[in-house]
């Protein structure tokens, strides 16, 4: 295949309150990160790297082994780093053979529908990075410290979701010059658009939600027992 999928799973998720790390913490008998990697092998064949927490290769290669089932050869794990920035870099590290689309996905939105994974790789272009973004639904403000400043027009405002997609070459670069430059960014359509390379977005989609408190592993367990909800 010509893309690869860097799936970031090496956080620690304390957020979370579980004593291992957020990727091995289990929806029902299968863990997040056993359902975003579903998630990715439903899409596309495509190279798969998974970037796991420091003392659980063992356990993302076994995730990655019953997910991959037949298509093993497309994947392998790597071990990441203090930050998700450092995380996606390790992952960048590992790619082999001649890749030209890099997807970067949170494996903390486990349920990602597959299509959204194949629509953002369709969308990517030689020079332009592809988010999914919901629309945002809450009325928001600009404060300082106690103080309202504004109401914010939150039609120009989108959610961004994961995975986003770009062409290598200039992720790759737009990754060596953040490093360089010692650039903190949320995500990685920051680091690219950093760089001075257009992003554009397509539609994402709730399931692609990301786990981070309590309440939403409660709600990923919902939606895998009652998938119609
Ligand atoms: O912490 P947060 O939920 O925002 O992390 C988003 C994704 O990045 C998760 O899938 C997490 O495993 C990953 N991550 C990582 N390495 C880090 C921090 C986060 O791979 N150091």
């Amino acid at each position: 295949p010509k893309t690869a999928i860097i799936v970031v799973a090496a956080g620690s998720g304390t957020r979370l309150g579980a004593s291992a790390p957020k990727a091995f913490v289990g929806i029902d008998e299968r863990s997040v990160l056993r359902h975003a990697l579903d998630g990715v092998f439903a899409a596309s064949p495509a190279q798969v790297i998974v970037v796991a927490p420091a003392g659980h290769e063992g356990d993302a290669e076994s995730e990655l082994r019953a997910a991959a089932g037949d298509r093993v050869d497309l994947g392998r794990v790597v071990v990441g780093g203090r930050t998700r920035q450092e995380s996606v870099a390790a992952g960048l590290g590992a790619l082999w053979g001649d890749i030209t689309t890099v997807l970067v996905h949170d494996a903390a939105r486990a349920l990602t529908p597959p299509e959204q994974i194949d629509a953002v790789a369709a969308a990517v272009t030689a020079t332009t990075g592809v988010i999914p973004a919901l629309p945002v639904v809450n009325t928001l403000k600009r404060v300082s410290g106690d103080d309202v400043v504004e109401a914010v027009d939150r039609a120009e405002l989108v959610a961004a979701q994961t995975p986003q997609g770009f062409p290598r070459d200039l992720l790759e670069s737009a990754y060596a010059a953040a490093l360089a430059a010692g650039g903190e960014y949320t995500d990685d359509a920051a680091v690219f658009a950093a760089a001075g390379h257009p992003v554009t977005h397509i539609a994402g989609s709730p399931l692609a939600f990301k786990i981070t408190l309590t309440a939403d592993l409660d709600r990923a367990r919902q939606l895998v027992a009652q998938p119609q909800q």
